[in-house]
């Protein structure tokens, strides 16, 4: 595995590598975009970008715009050695572990998030958050020119922000969205879960809890969002909830669930740590 820091010997390497095996138009490169401290949900992208293309490039990089101020980026967990291991042993081809400096200047064009999707459930406490992750995500794709990015579906407003920022900017990369991986107890992965005590790490259960509940009202007919979402709110108590919203696959509220157009979101707060989750029908 190639461990490469700059963008411009990434590209050469690419090129290079692509030259080597001989380009052709079916030699794809997969990119999966990741912030580091690796845990099986970023190996299961790892695993599809493997199986599908010759090439599969992964970053690491924390990316500081999509933090606010007093959020948790000088204490973002970095696992730097565990995670140049998994890359390794998942059949990663070439690793992009930039510094701030190598993608970041001053005075920088930008992308905006869309000022009503990217501003509601994760934007409203998150304000310019999806900016950060846009911008990031737009310089990430052009060094890399991936035939297809691997995304995680966890991040269901990120992965839906990417998708149209791609086709509004008549970008050509594939998005692929990758199931959520859980723990056997239902708790969503996240690198954000060694935040938790044990005890929050129990509370934090609900959250899976109440989208299984979702679950299971809505295969017993149960389709009024209204009735389903306050019946979560009751299972995630006494969670601080930021937002429980069942939308519809264009970021619209919906008011009854149609299955293969519904998207059900939960974002709660577990001591300080914020935690998402979804269910997709
Ligand atoms: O989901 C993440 O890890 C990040 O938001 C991403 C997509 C790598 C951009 O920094």
């Amino acid at each position: 595995m190639k461990i490469i820091s700059t963008p411009n010997e990434l590209k050469e390497y690419l090129k290079n590598t692509q030259q080597s095996i001989g380009f052709q138009a079916n030699q794809s490169i997969g990119f999966v975009p990741t912030m580091g401290a690796l845990h099986e949900g970023h190996i299961s992208l790892i695993k599809k970008a493997r199986k599908e293309n010759e090439i599969v490039v992964v970053s690491i990089f924390i990316n500081p715009t999509q933090f606010l101020k007093g959020e948790d980026l000088d204490n973002y967990p970095k696992r730097d050695e565990a995670d140049k291991q998994i890359c390794k042993l998942s059949g990663v081809d070439v690793l992009f572990f930039p510094h701030a400096k190598d993608i970041y200047t001053e005075d920088e064009v930008s992308i905006l998030a869309p000022k009503v999707r990217g501003y509601v459930l994760e934007g409203t406490s998150r304000p310019s958050h999806f900016d950060g992750v846009l911008t990031v995500v737009m310089k990430l794709l052009n060094i890399v020119n991936p035939t297809t990015a691997y995304f995680g579906k966890k991040d269901a407003q990120q992965l839906y922000l990417i998708s149209l920022m791609v086709k509004q900017m008549f970008m050509s990369v594939n998005i692929v969205a990758v199931d959520t991986v859980r723990e056997s107890d239902g708790l969503a992965m996240s690198s954000r879960n060694i935040y938790l005590s044990q005890q929050e790490r129990r509370e934090a259960l609900k959250i899976s809890a109440s989208l299984y509940q979702a679950g299971k009202m809505i295969s017993q007919k149960i389709l009024d969002t209204k009735i389903i979402i306050s019946k979560m709110r009751e299972t995630l108590e006494p969670l601080e909830i930021s937002y429980v919203a069942i939308l519809n696959r264009d970021f619209e509220l919906a008011r009854h669930v149609e299955i293969g157009n519904t998207l059900i979101l939960v974002e709660a707060k577990v001591g300080t740590t914020r935690l998402l989750d979804n269910l997709w029908l």
